[in-house]
């Protein structure tokens, strides 16, 4: 059965342009006006886009399924836009070794998105000893991170960087140097000393930022950084690129339109790590996203569950949800042009992830039927309690927002039609 989506403002890599797109057996058969299929998805006023690509998302299988499922996940993903999503390894347990990457992803495998995993760098991800990378590549893994942590030890990190690179793999860092960190539950600056929380200052992330890009342009290996969070990350980063250091870097959306002022009212939905941080810092977020410092924006989703997150801030653990409102609160927040925000959603992270040709586009006959088709002007107010998650720790309630997914296909199935699932 073929579907036609119709009337749309198509936006690829290679430009914009008015057309309908026919979709047959998981791919794109025709691209053109007047055309016509079995089925009719109505796009008129709406974008019609590569389906978006999440370079981080925490999917909590195995081991965490009381707060997201790859299952669950994986419809959040769908209602925001997303044909793909790469899972976090910090799971239980870790994402280290090829029998779990199994796992992973023959669970991706029934999911209504694409789920990529990524692996541990370390084993355990303690950070003391290298995981197997070798037979996780071997299963098809592209992007080996820590996340959740850092790692620490810079010969550790060498020996990383020199394995990944004859793999032809990925490093991703979560850039915090725990000696600076310890015991902070949100930046350190005025905020913090106000609230008599304690912090976590901006040179934890810094200082690792430093460290990876001396550590690539030594080992000639690529790395990737992950939600980075301050000003001075995102101009080391903005150097090292003009310096032509193999570095990538990724912002999540809560750095982009939350501060740590949010913290003010001891609500644990703004405990994240890295942490909200000054408007200064957000600010420069948006600098680097708008500027190409930064590639691709990322949700970091992070499910918790209502009786974790319901703990005093200094206990409760750090996460927000944000595969639902990454794309509206890009556009509402990010001031760019449509077509810069669909790059920084679908072909720089797909670019990324080694997914080129997969998914990110472009929209062109013969290539895989991964899209998705949103208003850019629809309005509309976040209500956590309306979620494919199984969590609810979404700081964005009842904020009014623009620009929303409409419908959602991967692999040439739809699986979203007006906002509504299709199993
Ligand atoms: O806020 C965060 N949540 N930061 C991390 O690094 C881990 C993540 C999680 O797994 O909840």
């Amino acid at each position: 059965m073929s579907t036609v989506i119709k009337g749309g403002l198509v936006i690829d890599q290679t430009g914009e342009r008015t057309a309908d797109v026919v979709v047959d057996d998981g791919r794109i058969v025709a691209v053109g006006t007047d055309l016509s299929g079995d089925e009719i998805l109505d796009a008129s006023g709406c974008v019609v886009a590569p389906g978006f690509v999440d370079l981080h998302a925490h999917l909590r299988q195995p081991g965490a399924e009381e707060a997201e499922t790859i299952e669950t996940g994986s419809w959040a993903a769908i209602r925001g836009g997303f044909s793909a999503v790469v899972a976090m390894p910090n799971t239980n347990p870790p994402i280290d070794c090829a029998a779990v990457v199994q796992e992973v992803l023959a669970l991706g495998a029934k999911a209504p998105c694409d789920v990529y995993t990524s692996g541990a760098i370390t084993v355990e991800r303690k950070g003391a000893q290298l995981a197997p990378m070798a037979e996780m590549a071997e299963l098809g893994v592209r992007l080996f991170t820590d996340d959740g942590n850092g790692v620490q030890e810079a010969g550790l990190m060498r020996r990383a960087m020199e394995y990944a690179a004859g793999l032809g793999v990925i490093l991703a860092q979560h850039c915090e140097v725990d000696s600076l960190a310890a015991g902070g539950h949100m930046h350190e600056g005025e905020w913090s000393s106000r609230l008599g929380i304690p912090g976590v200052p901006a040179e934890a992330e810094e200082l690792m930022v430093m460290r990876d890009i001396a550590l690539s342009r030594f080992t000639g290996a690529p790395v990737h950084f992950q939600h980075l969070s301050t000003r001075g990350s995102i101009a080391m980063v903005r150097a090292a690129r003009q310096a032509g250091v193999a570095v990538t870097a990724e912002a999540a959306t809560h750095h982009f339109t939350l501060t740590d002022e949010d913290c003010a009212s001891y609500d644990p939905v703004f405990k994240v790590n890295p942490p909200l941080r000054p408007a200064d810092d957000r600010d420069a977020v948006r600098e680097g996203l708008a500027d190409g410092a930064v590639d691709a924006i990322a949700t970091d989703h992070a499910p918790h569950t209502m009786d974790a997150k319901e703990r005093p801030f200094d206990q409760a653990p750090p996460g927000m949800l944000g595969l639902e409102t990454a794309l509206a609160l890009a556009l509402t927040e990010l001031n760019l042009p449509v077509a810069e925000v669909v790059g920084l959603l679908s072909w720089r992270p797909a670019a990324i992830a080694g997914l080129k040709g997969v998914h990110g586009g472009p929209i062109v006959p013969d290539a895989p039927a991964n899209l998705c088709v949103f208003d850019p002007q629809e309005t509309w107010t976040v209500d956590p309690h309306d979620t494919a998650s199984r969590s609810r720790n979404n700081p964005y309630a009842e904020r009014t927002v623009r620009g929303r997914v409409r419908h959602t296909i991967v692999g040439g199935q739809t699986v979203l039609v007006d906002q509504v699932m299709r199993p």
